[in-house]
């Protein structure tokens, strides 16, 4: 507290990210980055991109990403805004777009950042429980509304919607935006982004944090028609026109342009996370079916929070998310498979230990 805080930053509750330890020979299975690192042309791209050009500011508009994201799906670059990581592309879209003075509706257990932006625009909000499967139930989502804010696939279940289901609520809410945030889609849930044409109301945000392995270059995007992307660069242009330094540019676009890279991780994750599921099952954990780099898990006897700080004693780090309905679960990224293994071993251990 300190008097020379506004009335408004008394009154946040910030989010908190997953931690970032410096422990020797960590398994960090925390926060769902990938285990391999980018490809190697994203790589590359950054070396040749560190040069004397660094002293001009960079586009400000990323039309050369902006152009390649939108080449992917089938869009023009009008249909796609860049930012600073999705958390940022997510901050401006809840500015742009939710301040109607009725409540945003998102899950009751989603991602935690939705609540705190909630909190920083002073917009109103409104859980929807997931049914008791932990799934998102369309039909929920009914009445008047500010906006509606779905992770696909949800975080930190992994369950997925498909697009018969969103758009059934693109539907039902035609006056309302519908942010459909994408950050895990490329490990096995589908993307809405084909139907961003047929639909003005459709926001669809993705990251390169996940799938193709650049968390630490902060490059988020959404798609959108015109009038969307519009409103989220007239936000962007009353906060900072360059939130994607001139590397960020270079390597996201070269990124995009692996194809092959992003097909190769993604099935080695999908591959890797089958086993971990397995893995888990055997040991009598419950696991959700997971369209995602993470598994979202419990042990019917076992309390989450302790077996969490059981693997860390053991330096393998995973999420276990405080809450009603989080407390019995822990979330664990899909590792490299020697990681998995390193993180079964450990439980199977645990677990035998206090049996
Ligand atoms: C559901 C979801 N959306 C968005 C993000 C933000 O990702 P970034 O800001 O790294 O793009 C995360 C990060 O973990 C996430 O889990």
């Amino acid at each position: 507290m300190s008097r020379f805080w506004s009335p408004l930053v008394h009154r946040l509750t910030p989010y908190v990210p997953g931690e970032q330890p410096r422990i020797a020979n960590l398994i960090k299975l925390n926060t769902n980055e990938l285990p391999y690192g980018p490809s190697p042309r994203a790589l590359a791209a950054l070396r040749e991109a560190a040069d004397d050009t660094l002293r001009l500011y960079p586009d400000p508009e990323a039309l050369a990403l902006r152009t390649a994201l939108g080449q992917r799906v089938g869009l023009d670059p009008s249909h796609v805004f860049v930012g600073n990581g999705s958390d940022e592309v997510l901050a401006h879209a809840f500015q742009a777009f939710f301040g109607h003075g009725e409540a945003v509706l998102f899950a009751d257990v989603t991602y935690s950042f939705y609540k705190v932006y909630c909190g920083l625009y002073s917009l109103p909000y409104r859980l929807v429980p997931l049914d008791g499967a932990m799934r998102v139930g369309v039909d929920d989502y009914t009445g008047p509304c500010g906006g509606i804010v779905l992770a696909n696939p949800n975080a930190p279940t992994g369950m997925a919607l498909d697009l018969a289901e969103i758009r059934r609520l693109l539907e039902r809410h035609p006056d309302r935006v519908v942010l459909v945030d994408e950050a895990y889609v490329d490990f096995g849930a589908q993307s809405a982004a084909s139907l961003v044409p047929d639909y003005p109301n459709l926001l669809v945000v993705q990251t390169f944090s996940k799938s193709r392995a650049l968390a630490g270059l902060r490059v988020g995007f959404a798609f959108g028609q015109p009038e969307l992307i519009e409103g989220l660069t007239r936000i962007k242009d009353s906060f900072n026109s360059y939130p994607l330094d001139r590397l960020a540019q270079a390597g996201a676009q070269a990124s995009v342009e692996d194809e092959a890279w992003l097909k190769q991780c993604v099935e080695q994750v999908i591959a890797s996370r089958t086993q971990l599921s397995a893995g888990l099952e055997a040991l009598g954990f419950d696991v959700l079916p997971s369209c995602a780099n993470f598994v979202y898990t419990r042990h019917p006897n076992r309390e989450a929070v302790e077996l969490a700080a059981r693997l860390r004693e053991k330096a393998i780090i995973v999420r276990h998310l405080k809450g009603e309905r989080t407390e019995a679960w822990l979330r664990i990224t899909v590792g490299t498979d020697g990681q998995c293994q390193a993180l079964l071993d450990a439980l199977r251990e645990i677990l035998h230990r206090n049996s």
